[in-house]
């Protein structure tokens, strides 16, 4: 049931759109809009819009745009009604009386709740009889009881029916724990068993709250080492860090990043409760985006052996895409932060954090240990390496103070260094801008062909159709000049033709045309190719008199379309082809 139309117009106008999305994103005004860095794509110069005037936001680099539930539900994750729901909490409102769940969100919740019930379950078992091993493990890894409860930690039995058979009791249906990842099919016979068997157990709890999967670890060293829940209805692995929930409230500026859940349990328990580990994936772009969004720096701790490594330079690529700042700690011997903290306890770890040197002095570090640097060529080669690192650094005060110090550590003019750090910023700087002008057009463009697929085949419709609608967003009172001349079936592409349609029917009926009443009927990428139209007509700024010359292309267009093949046109039908393309060339 779609929400009451009252009920979004007061939600648009209880969340206006820049204090809601500045609560995300740095912008700063531009004339009548604000702009700033676009949180769904890394960039470093602002294409990320919002248009105050008519509560939309557009990124003309990567093509996301909409109203504000299309804003929350990208950044927060969520689908329709959970962002409306989000909405209306913030701004203290109710949700309409008669507000029935779509099926989706319906099964989120049923999926969540299991999560729920198993979660206690678990923790229930690993205090049972049954769980006695498993107690035992984590207190043998120095894990407090207290550090237990604080993340919920539990143990599923070695048995293969009991948290099914404990669920269905409560009335969980055999597809919501499939859905749930909790339980699976034998292929054998159907029937339905457990898939976390004799593992201790970590629930993965989200910044709401909500327990959204887990971890399963085994109790000695058989193989696989995790089982971890894969992607549900409430969950996705590369949205969601472990402990986010708890970190984010004391994060304050900095994040530590590990790899594993048992690093993350460690540091919280010796006071360190900023920590957060990816969940068994390596680490993704959106990983860095939430990490920018919750800290200004990350300390990076990655094993260290070559997986370990490559995954801190990964986590470096991405980070310093988002502009946070990064420093990395190497742990001494190999180890990971669990077994350092067990052997030298908390203090000693301070002091690494302490002591870690940021990225830069890093990869430095790491490049110096290439080459023999007594070996004149070595040098060179040294010096070239570092020169390309530094080169990445934006801030020239930054530069010259590595550039000091490897003239001094190499016995190399400080100038001439520099001067190689210039020429590789350049080079750089002329690579990136031609790499990500190409990336985003491509990626705009796709988000427009997966809205409106015909405006390949139509372009010169399609734009004319753009132009028109975005005028008609922008100024509804114009909805009446075209409504008798235009009609939905001369509109060449079926999205615009559904759109347009939607407009007129609106208009009609005296109802708001305001993006957010398409929000729940069209997808995030329709939502930004419209919030496109909408924004080209802002900024074209066209006179109501433009109308007619939209509509003639059109009207021409659709001509066209069915006269598509020539050697079936009658003469008349040539001459009129003909003479809409010599006026459309006018
Ligand atoms: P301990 O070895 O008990 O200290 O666990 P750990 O959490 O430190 O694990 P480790 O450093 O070996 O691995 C880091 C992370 O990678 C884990 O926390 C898991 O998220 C993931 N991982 C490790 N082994 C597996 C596996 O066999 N399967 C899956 N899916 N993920 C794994
Ligand atoms: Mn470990």
């Amino acid at each position: 049931m779609p929400l009451p139309d009252s009920f979004l117009q007061e939600l648009t106008q209880r969340n206006p759109i820049e204090s809601l999305i500045s609560g995300y994103v740095q912008v700063k005004r531009r004339g009548r809009n604000l702009v700033g860095l676009c949180p769904f794509h890394g960039e470093k110069t602002p294409s990320f819009t919002v248009y105050p005037e008519n509560n939309s936001f557009y990124c003309f680099g990567c093509g996301a745009g909409g109203d504000v539930i299309t804003f929350i539900k990208r950044i927060e994750n969520l689908d329709y009604r959970d962002a409306v729901k989000f909405l209306a909490d913030r701004a203290g409102m109710k949700m309409p009386e008669n507000d029935v769940d779509d099926t989706m969100s319906r099964l989120r919740t049923r999926v969540l709740e299991a999560n729920r019930e198993a979660a206690r379950f678990f923790h229930a078992s690993l205090y049972s009889p049954a769980g006695i091993e498993a107690l035992d493990y984590f207190h043998r890894r120095g894990y407090t009881d207290s550090t237990i409860r604080r993340f919920g930690l539990g143990y599923a039995t070695d048995d293969f029916n009991s948290l099914r058979d404990a669920l269905r009791k409560k009335g969980f249906k055999d597809e919501e724990l499939t859905l749930a990842f909790l339980c699976a099919r034998s292929r054998r016979n159907n029937s339905l068993y457990d898939i976390f068997r004799n593992r201790v157990m970590i629930p993965i709890i989200d910044i709401r709250g909500n327990v959204i999967a887990f971890g399963g670890r085994v109790l000695d060293d058989s193989k696989p080492k995790y089982i971890n829940t894969s992607d549900t209805p409430a969950f996705k692995k590369t949205q969601n860090l472990f402990a986010l929930n708890v970190a984010k409230a004391s994060a304050g500026q900095q994040l530590i990043l590990c790899e594993g859940y048992m690093d993350v349990i460690a540091l919280h328990q010796a006071g360190f409760s900023n920590a957060v580990a990816a969940l068994g994936t390596s680490f993704t772009a959106d990983h860095a985006r939430l990490v920018a969004r919750y800290a200004k720096e990350a300390i990076l701790i990655f094993d260290a052996d070559t997986a370990g490594q490559k995954g801190t330079q990964r986590a470096i690529g991405l980070l310093r895409e988002t502009g946070v700042d990064i420093r990395v700690v190497t742990i001494p011997d190999g180890k990971d932060p669990d077994e350092f903290i067990r052997k030298n306890g908390a203090d000693r770890f301070r002091v690494l954090l302490e002591r870690s040197a940021n990225d830069v002095e890093y990869r430095l570090i790491r490049a110096g240990q290439k080459y023999d640097l007594s070996q004149a060529g070595d040098k060179v080669n040294f010096l070239r390496e570092a020169s390309e690192i530094l080169s990445e650094l934006q801030s020239p005060v930054e530069r010259d103070v590595y550039a000091g110090k490897l003239s001094a550590q190499m016995d190399v003019r400080k100038d001439a260094i520099l001067q190689q750090i210039q020429r590789f910023a350049a080079q750089k700087r002329r690579q990136q801008e031609k790499k990500q002008l190409g990336n985003l057009v491509q990626k705009a463009e796709g988000l427009t062909a997966q809205a409106n697929p015909e405006a390949k085949t139509y372009p010169r419709a399609a734009a004319a159709e753009e132009a028109l609608l975005g005028m008609l967003m922008l100024h509804p009172d114009r909805i009446r000049r075209v409504r008798e001349t235009l009609p939905p079936e001369k509109i060449v592409t079926a999205f615009n033709r559904g759109v347009y349609s939607w407009l007129l029917e609106r208009d009609a009926a005296g109802l708001s045309v305001d993006l957010i009443h398409m929000a729940e009927s069209y997808s995030d990428s329709e939502m930004g190719y419209l919030s496109r139209m909408l924004r080209d007509a802002q900024e074209r700024r066209e006179s109501p008199e433009e109308l007619a010359n939209y509509e003639r292309v059109i009207l021409q267009e659709q001509q066209m379309m069915h006269a598509v093949d020539p050697t079936e046109l009658t003469p008349e039908q040539i001459q009129a082809a003909l003479k809409a393309l010599r006026d459309s060339k006018k």
